[in-house]
């Protein structure tokens, strides 16, 4: 009997996080169908990015509007009117059927997706060979991984503009050695038919 008071919070933690999974994969269903068509997490669509929205409302909040949004504005709650002004007064349409639990559940999902999203790797992503390097660009580096703007994203080969200014300046370089060398062959040639008169 006592080692089962012993496990009683072990088994409670894991009821509870098997209860919020549950609840997640619920909310995202309910999400996909009801929700995903004006919202987003971790991106503005017709409605606002709902990432981290449960630290801007209390959950009493965010049922209410949930479920009839138009209500809550008209009473002049404050967080809501300047929602509605900021969309354009675009009406999000009520969702009467659904209850504080099937809103809890979308919540469970908009949490464990708001950590996804913070969690997901920065733009731009950078090449695994780029990995080991860390610290400024020093002239060394920007030379051997052909990170020339030294701003961590090196040129590729798709680079067509950069190859294409590399090719131009090679031809010139090419282009002013060959006519140094003509011109010098030229006045060589002068000098040898027209030898300085005083030899
Ligand atoms: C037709 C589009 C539309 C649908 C469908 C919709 N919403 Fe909205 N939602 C909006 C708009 C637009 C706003 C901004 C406030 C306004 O204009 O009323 C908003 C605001 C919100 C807010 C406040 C966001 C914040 O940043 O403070 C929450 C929470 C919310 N919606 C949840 C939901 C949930 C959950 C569902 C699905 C059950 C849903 N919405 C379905 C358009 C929609």
């Amino acid at each position: 009997m006592k080692k089962i008071f012993k496990f009683m919070p072990i088994l409670f933690l894991v009821t509870f996080s098997v209860n919020a999974q549950e609840g997640a994969e619920a909310g995202k269903a309910i999400f996909n169908n009801r929700c995903a068509s004006c919202h987003a997490v971790g991106k503005k669509l017709v409605g606002p990015d709902l990432k981290d929205v449960d630290q801007r409302h209390n959950q009493e909040w965010i049922v209410n509007f949930v479920r009839h949004s138009q209500q809550v504005i008209k009473s002049g709650d404050k967080a809501a009117v300047t929602l509605f002004e900021e969309y354009n007064k675009t009406l999000m349409p009520d969702h009467l059927d659904l209850t504080a639990a099937d809103i809890d559940h979308i919540l469970n999902f908009i949490k464990e997706e708001s950590v996804k999203v913070a969690n997901a790797p920065s733009s731009p992503i950078v090449p695994d060979r780029y990995k080991p390097y860390k610290g400024e660009s020093s002239l060394w580096h920007q030379i051997l991984y052909l990170d020339l703007p030294g701003n961590h994203t090196p040129v590729t080969k798709n680079d067509t503009q950069f190859w294409f200014v590399l090719t131009v300046i090679f031809i010139v370089i090419v282009s002013v050695f060959y006519a140094v060398v003509k011109v010098n062959q030229f006045v060589d040639k002068l000098d040898k038919n027209n030898p300085p008169s005083n030899q």
